[in-house]
């Protein structure tokens, strides 16, 4: 595969990579969920126009004030797609999502759980003062929401249906990352259980754990910059913030039937940091 240069490409490389040949589109005949999208440089847009370009049918979530931004965001995708209400903190919601699928195609095959949130108070370095009902807000949006958008769909999912969830390496502790990195723990572990139970019924669940980009939701983590200098410092392919679509790839991978055998899996998507202990010569 040759090395995809700029934000734009990396999807678009992934995807003619993956497609053609005896077996076709790797998605062909795939209808997935992706939540997550609320501007072009989410991790999930790039997701949205691989798996569009891999010959996927696709549908978006949003809620509230966001909408009007992933509305305008999903008319850069190559196709057209419909975006449904979803606030994870409404339990009601997801009984309509279900509702939704349900009618709109009969079942489906994968989603994408790329949500996060947690208050500023449980960010920044507060850890030991951050408030009980603030942790729990973090934890019910960025973990808990996962197991929530799973047991919706998984009655529409035949075996072989896939859920992917986007992960910061939950296994340490990051500067000022705080009660979202208690979160991301938690996701990892939501991720293992919901392996365990839906194992048996023939659907996988894995996390894909990427390096950091300037998204949306970067934007309120504290000292993101110095994370980044760290992130190129250290990972031996070195690390582009502005290209969240190097994500997209091994996203449509653990979506396809290639990925049938994996399941409680984290997939580290980070230029190769997470294997290194420390950066040699370098003074921090
Ligand atoms: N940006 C990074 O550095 C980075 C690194 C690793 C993992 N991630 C993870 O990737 C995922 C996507 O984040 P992103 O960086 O693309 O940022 P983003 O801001 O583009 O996406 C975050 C999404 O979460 C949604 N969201 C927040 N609260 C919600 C709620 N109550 N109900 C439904 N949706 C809600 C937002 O609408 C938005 O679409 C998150 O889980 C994030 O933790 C991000």
């Amino acid at each position: 595969m040759r090395p995809a240069t700029s934000y734009e490409s990396a999807g678009a490389v992934a995807a003619a990579s993956m497609s053609g040949g005896a077996g076709g589109q790797l998605l062909e005949g795939k209808r997935l969920l992706v939540t997550g999208v609320v501007t072009r440089k989410s991790i999930a847009f790039g997701v949205a126009r691989t798996a569009q370009l891999l010959g996927a049918e696709i549908v978006l979530t949003s809620f509230g004030r966001a909408r009007r931004l992933t509305e305008r965001a999903v008319r850069q995708l190559p196709y057209p797609v419909d975006v449904i209400e979803l606030d994870v903190n409404e339990p009601r919601d997801f009984e309509r999502l279900q509702d939704d699928v349900a009618r709109r195609w009969g079942s489906i095959d994968g989603a994408l759980h790329a949500i996060a949130f947690a208050p500023t108070e449980a960010m920044g370095g507060n850890f030991l003062n951050t408030s009980r009902e603030d942790a729990e807000l973090a934890f019910a949006t960025s973990a808990y929401s996962l197991k929530s958008l799973t047991v919706a769909l998984a009655p529409l999912m035949p075996p072989g249906g896939s859920v992917v969830a986007l992960d910061f390496d939950g296994s340490r502790a990051w500067p000022t990352y705080d009660w979202m990195g208690v979160s991301k723990a938690a996701l990892e572990a939501v991720g293992r259980y919901l392996a365990r139970d839906l194992g048996p019924r023939g659907i996988r669940v894995n996390l894909v754990s990427c390096g950091p980009f300037r998204t949306l939701a970067a934007s309120g983590v504290p000292a993101f910059d110095d994370l980044v200098e760290t992130w190129t410092l250290r990972a031996p392919l070195g690390w582009d913030t502005d290209n969240p679509e190097i994500v997209a790839g091994p996203v449509c991978f653990l979506l396809s039937d290639l990925a049938a055998g994996i399941s409680g899996e984290i997939l580290h998507v980070d230029g190769g940091f997470n294997a290194i202990g420390a950066t040699e010569g370098v003074r921090h």
